[in-house]
């Protein structure tokens, strides 16, 4: 994920919820569990985890990307310089490379 040198992106209490496998019942799994944290301008941050702990879940939260997996959700908020993220608002300034 690219920041330009002025953003400052936050996030609190981001709960991602994603639609169970087909098979399984029709209720959702919560993968992420009240995480909050923030990433600094000028800096490169690393997310560290055992396979399975939910970096490419967190990293699709940050990257408005939730909508690749239709029917998941998400409580909480994601800001950049302290305004609270609209729907898209993320292709403005950031870049998701995998
Ligand atoms: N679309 C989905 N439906 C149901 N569960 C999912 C889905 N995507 C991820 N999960 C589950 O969410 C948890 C976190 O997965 P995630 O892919 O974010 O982990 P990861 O840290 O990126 O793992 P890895 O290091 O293997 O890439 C896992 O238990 C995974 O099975
Ligand atoms: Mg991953």
């Amino acid at each position: 994920m690219g920041m330009s040198e002025e953003l400052t992106a936050q996030f609190r209490q981001a709960n991602p919820s994603l639609p169970k496998k087909a098979g399984l019942p029709a209720n959702k799994k919560q993968i992420l569990h009240g995480l909050s944290g923030f990433a600094k301008p000028g800096q490169l941050m690393a997310v560290m985890g055992a396979s399975g702990s939910g970096k490419t879940s967190l990293l699709n939260v940050l990257g408005q990307r939730l909508g690749l997996s239709p029917g998941s959700t998400m409580t909480g908020e994601v800001r950049c310089n302290n305004r609270k993220l609209s729907k898209n608002d993320f292709g403005a300034f950031g870049g998701f490379v995998q």
